[in-house]
């Protein structure tokens, strides 16, 4: 058993004002971390969901990103509005949301999703 029963890591790279190819910092990406973490907080998950800082994964056009882990869920253009869907539906149940997967198969789900809800 995995000491988080899944763990998300949200960019929270920050590149230069101008630089082409942006970064989820400038679009938001610490409010996002911000919102998901209290909301688990809220929700008694802190000890099973860890939300973790994460350097630039490589999928900044799609910014903001996240991954969630097992399943490997990559999800782009991610807006703090998003993320109590994120929680409730993903994290919680193990669905996929797809209007905010990255539309690209590099970045497709890998594993099966599974749901927190029932177990102890
Ligand atoms: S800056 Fe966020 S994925 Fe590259």
């Amino acid at each position: 058993m995995s000491r988080y029963d899944r763990h998300v890591f949200v960019c929270i790279n920050e590149r230069p004002k101008g630089h082409p190819k942006g970064c989820c910092l400038e679009k938001g990406s610490a409010e996002v971390r911000d919102a998901m973490k209290s909301l688990l907080h809220e929700r008694g998950l802190k000890n099973r969901v860890r939300v973790n800082n994460a350097g630039c994964l490589d999928a900044c056009a799609h910014g903001i990103s996240m991954v969630i882990y097992p399943e490997g869920i990559w999800y782009g253009r991610v807006k703090v509005a998003d993320v109590q869907e994120i929680v409730d539906r993903t994290i919680l149940n193990g669905e996929v949301i797809e209007r905010l997967l990255i539309p690209d198969p590099n970045y497709a789900p890998s594993r099966m999703q599974f749901s927190l809800l029932g177990k102890p």
